[in-house]
């Protein structure tokens, strides 16, 4: 009896037009250039016009990984969206890009994991695939941070930026030969007493405005580094590794991704930098990341690749995969 995993057939990533130097926030706060850089590694980011919102940037990027991997539009049988800046309260941002892309088969739906949603939409896509519920399945994160940053508070709105990121995966039969392409394994983690680290003061049921993200950056910090270690360590040893090729971290700040790397002992050659460039896109910053470096030509066939994730909640958790 054959068994099946997923593995990523297309990437593809999309940007907002306007850049926003962090020359941007020195001329309304008491902050620098030099600051930002050295405690977040951040230069730059985009942030999205008033036409551009969460879906049409996701419909911009899952454009380009459908491309990439060359799978007919009407195969596409699941679209998971990872979003915690949804166009409207409902219908969820996945039936929108679906039906911008004129797809009407299958399921879509939205995953709120804050900046660690694409992982785990990536592990539930891939146990729906498992499962024999999906074939081939459009993975997406995208974000408008923008629309949530109190641009008052300097220790919050210059981390942020909007962008949107995708990968296409396809159902594969599971070879046992020690060279399987695609998800190896998953670890996913959440702790809700984490809450008021981290946080949108507004929603829907409470004060019915969307609110702005409250973070306390250096106890964010602290649980980043020691959660993204444990979560890597468990996915490891669950697919049997004990070496990777390509750490996508999710991209929140340089110093956390340093010290996690270090802890993993990962050479830092091996680790994938897009923040400079971008700031944090949230749940966008891995399947940006993985569309860029593909773009780059730095995968090859039979790469191992850690990504992971924290996020509000807490939510953490994190995937490893052999690239195709
Ligand atoms: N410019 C200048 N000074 C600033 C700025 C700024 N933009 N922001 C804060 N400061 C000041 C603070 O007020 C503080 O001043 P004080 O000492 O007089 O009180 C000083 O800088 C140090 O502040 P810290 O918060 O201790 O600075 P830290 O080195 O921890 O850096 C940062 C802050 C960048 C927010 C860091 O803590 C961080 O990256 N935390 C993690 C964020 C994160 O990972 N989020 C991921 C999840 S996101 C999600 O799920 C949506």
């Amino acid at each position: 009896m054959p068994t099946y995993s997923s593995v990523i057939t297309g990437t593809g990533h999309h940007l907002p037009k306007r850049v926003i130097a962090n020359s941007y926030f020195e001329d309304k706060l008491d902050t620098s250039d030099e600051w930002i850089i050295t405690r977040t590694g951040i230069k730059q980011r985009y942030f999205a016009d008033h036409e551009e919102t969460t879906s049409t940037l996701g419909i911009e990027a899952a454009k380009k990984a459908i491309s990439d991997s060359g799978v007919a539009l009407s195969d596409i049988d699941l679209i998971l969206v990872a979003t915690s800046t949804p166009d409207l309260t409902f219908p969820s941002v996945a039936t929108q890009i679906q039906a911008g892309l004129g797809i009407e088969k299958g399921c879509a739906f939205d995953i709120q994991a804050v900046c660690a949603g694409f992982v785990f939409a990536v592990a539930n896509a891939n146990a729906l695939i498992k499962a024999g519920e999906a074939t081939k399945a459009l993975v997406i994160g995208t974000e408008t941070f923008s629309r949530i940053l109190d641009q008052k508070d300097r220790s919050t709105c210059i981390l942020f930026g909007d962008g949107a990121g995708a990968i296409v995966l396809e159902k594969t039969e599971v070879v046992d030969d020690g060279k399987q392409a695609g998800i190896l394994a998953t670890d996913l983690n959440s702790n809700g007493r984490y809450r008021e680290l981290l946080y949108v003061d507004g929603g829907v049921s409470s004060t019915q405005t969307t609110g702005y993200l409250r973070m306390q950056g250096r106890e964010v910090f602290r649980h980043a580094v020691n959660k993204l270690v444990s979560s890597s360590e468990r996915v490891m040893n669950k697919a049997n590794l004990d070496t990777i090729d390509w750490a996508v971290p999710h991209q929140a700040n340089f110093r956390i991704i340093q010290q996690t790397s270090q802890r993993l002992n990962l050479d830092k050659d091996k680790v994938i930098l897009t923040l400079d460039k971008l700031g944090n896109t949230s749940a966008a910053s891995i399947p940006i990341s993985l569309s860029i470096t593909n773009q780059e030509g730095k995968f090859k066939p039979g790469d191992i690749i850690l990504s992971h994730a924290i996020g509000g909640g807490f939510c953490w958790g994190s995937f490893v995969f052999r690239w195709q």
